[in-house]
């Protein structure tokens, strides 16, 4: 195909579109269209929120600092490449789905419910603590999802949610939470201690 300059416009617009965002085509999937129609709109979501804390984790993987900085730089992109697997899985289950999967910077920078960090470097501790947030938003998100898309009968979706999203995010909440013994997450769960310790007395 040649690219007629006089239409080059057409290049931004939205009339090159031979399938519109948030629509679902049929797929012979024994899915409702609704079912695959509401799974797409949480699958796409928490897309989004994926790709900006892939994101987050490379950011941090350049601009850590301070005497944990190499263990801290090979952690950071190995969660990084989990985190890209996953985005992966998630935008290709859109598509089987029969939906259109969020992809573009620009369009993932309106969606995301992770606040934008700033472009300057930041300390190890709000690093961790950013990572952390992101991961609880996006785990929250899945445990929602995958049990509207069980209710649904949509257990491909409930699967990978399950599966793929949660454990890997909660495996690397794990590994990330280890780096801030005493500086809050410890207390978190003293607390919860004692209150479970009130209600047994
Ligand atoms: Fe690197």
């Amino acid at each position: 195909m040649k690219l007629n300059p006089s239409k080059e416009t057409h290049l931004t617009g939205h009339d090159t579109e031979i399938q519109k965002y948030g629509t679902v085509t049929n797929r012979p999937i024994s899915l409702d269209h609704k079912v695959r129609l509401a799974s797409v709109d949480s699958l796409n979501q928490i897309l989004a929120d994926t790709m900006t804390l892939r994101d987050l984790y490379k950011k941090h993987h350049w601009q850590v600092s301070g005497p944990t900085f190499y263990q801290l730089h090979l952690l950071f992109d190995k969660h990084y490449g989990e985190q890209a697997e996953l985005v992966d899985t998630l935008a290709e289950r859109v598509q089987t789905l029969g939906g259109v999967a969020i992809a573009m910077a620009a369009d993932v920078a309106e969606t995301t419910r992770i606040a934008r960090p700033p472009r300057g470097r930041e300390d190890v501790t709000m690093q961790v603590f950013r990572l952390l947030q992101a991961h609880e938003l996006i785990i929250e998100a899945a445990h929602e999802a995958a049990k509207a898309a069980a209710a649904n009968g949509d257990d491909g979706t409930n699967d990978l949610l399950v599966s793929d999203v949660l454990r890997r995010n909660e495996l690397q909440v794990w590994f990330v939470s280890e780096h801030i013994v005493g500086a809050g997450i410890a207390d978190k769960d003293e607390e919860a201690a004692h209150s479970l310790a009130a209600t047994h007395a």
